[in-house]
């Protein structure tokens, strides 16, 4: 079974690398932060309430976060593997997710840590481009669009994520720091986690990632 969770601080690459892997794997990906971003985008109730936070970087109250991938989690098409992204990121959410997944059966097998150094964070985060439209993210060095701040994938106009400032970024990573990086531990307690080197390309991320999940 493939329950996966993938982990990092932020800019270590957990949505380039997901795109990889739920394609390969064939299982859904749930990423809190793109789904806090499409309720943004939608102004929903949901998207009103987490907008202020994620504007500055800070973290959306557990209470709500765990709601939500509550919610998702228990639909029928997570019922032969998920990879989660960004979520959990605090204790709280590590417990209620070990508790949740316990009762509908569907465990977490496997953490891939994605470690980054704070130097390549600041240059992947300040040089991202994503699409406002369907949500593909490139890099101005590494992940060029075919053409100049245009969507390969729907042709939209490429803009920068509202927290990839400076200034929200750091509070991101203070977030990191101090409720995130926490997990590592609490998974290695679990037996659960995998140490990638995301300094690597993208591709050979991913070659890592597979060898990881396939215990090799
Ligand atoms: P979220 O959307 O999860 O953001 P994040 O964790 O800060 O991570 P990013 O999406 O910025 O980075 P990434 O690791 O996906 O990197 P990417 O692949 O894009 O969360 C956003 C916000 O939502 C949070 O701050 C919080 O407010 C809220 N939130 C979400 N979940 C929450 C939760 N559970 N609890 C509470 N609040 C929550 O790559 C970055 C760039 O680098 C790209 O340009 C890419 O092309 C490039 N790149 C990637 N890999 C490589 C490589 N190997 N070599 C060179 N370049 C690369
Ligand atoms: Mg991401
Ligand atoms: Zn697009």
């Amino acid at each position: 079974m493939h329950n996966m969770i993938i982990m990092g601080p932020p800019g270590a690459g957990k949505g380039t690398q997901s795109e990889r892997i739920v394609s390969h794997y064939h299982v859904p990906h749930i990423s809190t932060g793109d789904m806090f971003r499409e309720a943004i985008a939608k102004q929903t109730e949901l998207g009103k309430l987490a907008e202020s936070y994620i504007k500055s970087g800070a973290l959306v109250p557990d209470e709500v976060t765990i709601g939500l991938v509550k919610e998702r989690l228990s639909q029928d098409d997570c019922k032969n593997g998920y990879l989660l992204d960004g979520f959990p990121r605090t204790i709280a959410q590590a417990e209620a997710l070990k508790k949740l997944t316990k009762e509908i059966k569907r465990e977490v097998d496997c953490v891939i840590n994605l470690n980054c150094d704070y130097g390549a964070l600041t240059e992947r985060i300040s040089g991202r481009r994503v699409c406002p439209k369907c949500g593909a993210s490139y890099h101005l060095v590494t992940k060029k669009p075919k053409v100049e701040n245009v969507c390969d994938s729907c042709g939209s106009t490429l803009v920068q994520r509202p927290d990839d400032t400076v200034e929200a970024l750091k509070t991101r990573l203070d977030a990191y720091e101090n409720k995130t990086k926490p997990l590592i531990d609490f998974y290695k307690k679990e037996g659960l986690l995998k140490e990638v080197d995301g300094l690597q390309s993208i591709e050979d991320v991913f070659l890592d990632i597979c060898n990881a999940l396939e215990g090799k």
